[in-house]
């Protein structure tokens, strides 16, 4: 069986409905269940033997060391993570210890694990951290987009606690020989997205009737990634990576945010109508993010060349998804929009208009 840590956030909770559609191995689960995981993204695997889950904090040693001695787990997939730029820069703290030093305490419960196996179970083990293209800091707009290859700058504190959990990973496998793989993905969309995030935030907001906050000119540029993408991606590295190697995972679709919102209200329009009109209407520019990266853009072409990985979903037809996904959950949506959430959006944009 595999350990993914962090299966019940956004990404995580996809990536074990597709592994266990797609690979059927069994999965031990384990998540803290911070504001950000959600047992509901779970729920169809509710009486399905080959999930386990465990609540539990990735920086418990105890926990981990009990969980890999009665699992014997054949790979860790690493996701758990504290995610959201704008979270760390109201309090950084959480980010310091999940990101740095939950990763620590993981790294050395399954070193300590890996050390113990077998000569055959130890060369076929891996440990894939899944990271993020934000470690690269910020591009111009002529500059080529982000290869494995370019130095590390990253901007914002969650971009430099993930940066620094990077270099841990690296460090385990040139010193201990730790069959490490580390993905840096872009800015994913998709189901299950937290609506904290620009893409679940804008058609949440829309559908509501509220403001859609663009920070700034709207002029930053994301590369979008559909989440099945990504996790097909994690799936072929994870088989056929090679062990110390870094993977660059993009969707080779660079957009400027307002064109991502534009879009959205356009969807919106077209399969919900709203009789107050085109819901660009609510388009409402406030107060940029401090310290906001301009561009970030992928060049994918490592992992297209060494495992044969391409995305399979344009932004048209992934935007399309995702939209219909929203559309025909309200209720995840209204269930995650709770006290706590509401005090999430009085902190981050009360100070913006
Ligand atoms: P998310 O915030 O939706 O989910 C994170 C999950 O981790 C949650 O279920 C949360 O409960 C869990 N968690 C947090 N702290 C924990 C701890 N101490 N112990 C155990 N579990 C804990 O995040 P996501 O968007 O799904 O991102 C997953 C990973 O992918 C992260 O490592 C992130 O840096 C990376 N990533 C995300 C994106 C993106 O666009 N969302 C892009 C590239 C990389
Ligand atoms: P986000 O989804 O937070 O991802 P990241 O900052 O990790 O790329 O934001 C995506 C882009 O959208 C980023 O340039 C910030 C911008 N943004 C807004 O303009 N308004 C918002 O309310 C949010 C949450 C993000």
């Amino acid at each position: 069986m595999i350990l993914v840590t962090g299966g019940a956030g956004f990404i995580g909770a996809n990536f074990v409905l597709d592994w266990l559609a797609e690979a059927g191995e069994p999965v031990v689960n384990l998540d803290k269940l911070t504001y950000a995981g959600n047992m509901e993204n779970l729920a169809a695997l509710a009486d399905d033997g080959r999930h386990i889950f465990v609540r539990g904090d990735i920086g418990d040693r105890v926990l981990l060391d009990g969980l890999l001695a009665q699992h014997q787990p054949r790979a860790i997939v690493h996701f758990a993570a504290e995610s959201h730029v704008d979270r760390s820069i109201h309090g950084p703290g959480e980010f310091i210890r999940t990101n740095i030093e939950g990763t620590f305490t993981l790294l050395e419960a399954v070193r300590a694990h890996w050390g113990g196996l077998a000569e055959a179970e130890r060369h076929d083990f891996r440990f894939l951290h899944v990271s993020t293209d934000e470690v690269y800091g910020s591009l111009g707009p002529r500059d080529a987009p982000f290869a494995e290859t370019n130095a590390y700058q990253p901007n914002s504190p969650y971009s430099a606690s993930k940066a620094a959990s990077d270099h841990l990973v690296r460090a385990y496998h040139h010193t201990y020989g730790l069959p490490t793989l580390t993905t840096n993905c872009s800015n994913n969309y998709g189901a299950y997205q937290f609506p904290e995030k620009l893409i679940p935030l804008v058609i949440a907001n829309a559908l509501a009737g509220k403001p859609l906050p663009i920070y700034g000119d709207g002029m930053n540029v994301r590369d979008w990634l559909y989440v099945g993408d990504h996790c097909a991606a994690i799936r072929a590295v994870l088989t056929r990576g090679r062990t110390g190697e870094t993977y660059n995972i993009g969707g080779w679709n660079e957009m400027p945010n307002l064109v991502i919102v534009k879009t959205i209200c356009a969807l919106l329009d077209e399969l919900r109508p709203d009789a107050a009109g085109p819901r660009e209407r609510l388009i409402a520019f406030v107060k940029d993010r401090p310290g906001h990266d301009r561009r970030y853009a992928i060049d994918a072409r490592k992992i297209e060349r060494e495992l044969g990985w391409r995305p399979t979903e344009t932004f048209e037809t992934g935007i399309r998804k995702t939209v219909r996904w929203y559309l025909e959950h309200q209720d995840w949506v209204a269930h995650v929009q709770s006290g706590a959430y509401r005090d999430w959006v009085e902190k981050n944009y009360g100070a913006r208009q």
